[in-house]
């Protein structure tokens, strides 16, 4: 796949089949996300999960979070849920800690997008996960079970997987985002 066929092809997939990764295409995730552009001074965590006992009880936390508003999968059976965590700055003054918060949100964005173009590139799929992320402020015992280190929040997360939804070229839409041109 060339760069831009990567692009056009990548989609968020809800629907995954059994099949696992095998471990060098899950390092070499990893790597995309090592290899993206971030600012070196946050304190950054990835968990690659695949224990199913560990899903399930995000699985569960998500069902309580949402009560009832959304249902389960969450995680729509994907074989392979990364997250990444970090710390999330909260005290100092509140300008610096502003400017700190925002780069670490910027740096979380290019660490998913890279695994996610990454993903598409080895012919995987992929979606990024918010609901579960968020369903793990106030339960500790799934930050434990996800391997999120002591201190550390989930800031966000992608789950990975081989599906056999069709994924055809999507089409540019000029709409989504306005552009405006300073010459
Ligand atoms: C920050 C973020 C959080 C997301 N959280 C979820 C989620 O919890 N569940 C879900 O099904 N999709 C989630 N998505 C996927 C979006 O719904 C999807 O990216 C959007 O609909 C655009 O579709 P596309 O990725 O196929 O272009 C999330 C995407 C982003 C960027």
């Amino acid at each position: 796949m060339d760069f831009e066929e990567i692009l056009t092809h990548r989609v968020s997939t809800r629907k995954y089949n059994d099949r696992m990764p095998d471990e060098q295409t899950l390092q070499k995730i990893i790597d995309a996300a090592l290899l993206s552009p971030i600012v070196r001074w946050h304190k950054m965590h990835l968990s690659i999960v695949t224990n199913q006992d560990a899903m399930n009880l995000a699985e569960e936390a998500t069902d309580e979070f949402f009560k009832g508003q959304r249902h389960r999968p969450h995680l729509y059976g994907a074989p392979v849920w990364i997250i990444l965590s970090g710390k999330k700055y909260e005290e100092d003054d509140p300008d610096s800690t502003r400017l700190k918060n925002e780069n670490l949100f910027w740096n979380v964005g290019s660490i998913i997008e890279n695994m996610e173009l990454q993903a598409t590139a080895l012919g995987l799929a992929s979606c990024g996960i918010n609901t579960a992320v968020v369903s793990m402020l106030g339960r500790p015992d799934v930050k434990k079970a996800v391997g999120i280190p002591d201190g550390y929040e989930a800031l966000a997360s992608v789950i990975i997987g081989y599906s056999d939804e069709p994924c055809p070229e999507r089409e540019v839409k000029p709409d989504l985002i306005p552009v405006s041109y300073i010459k």
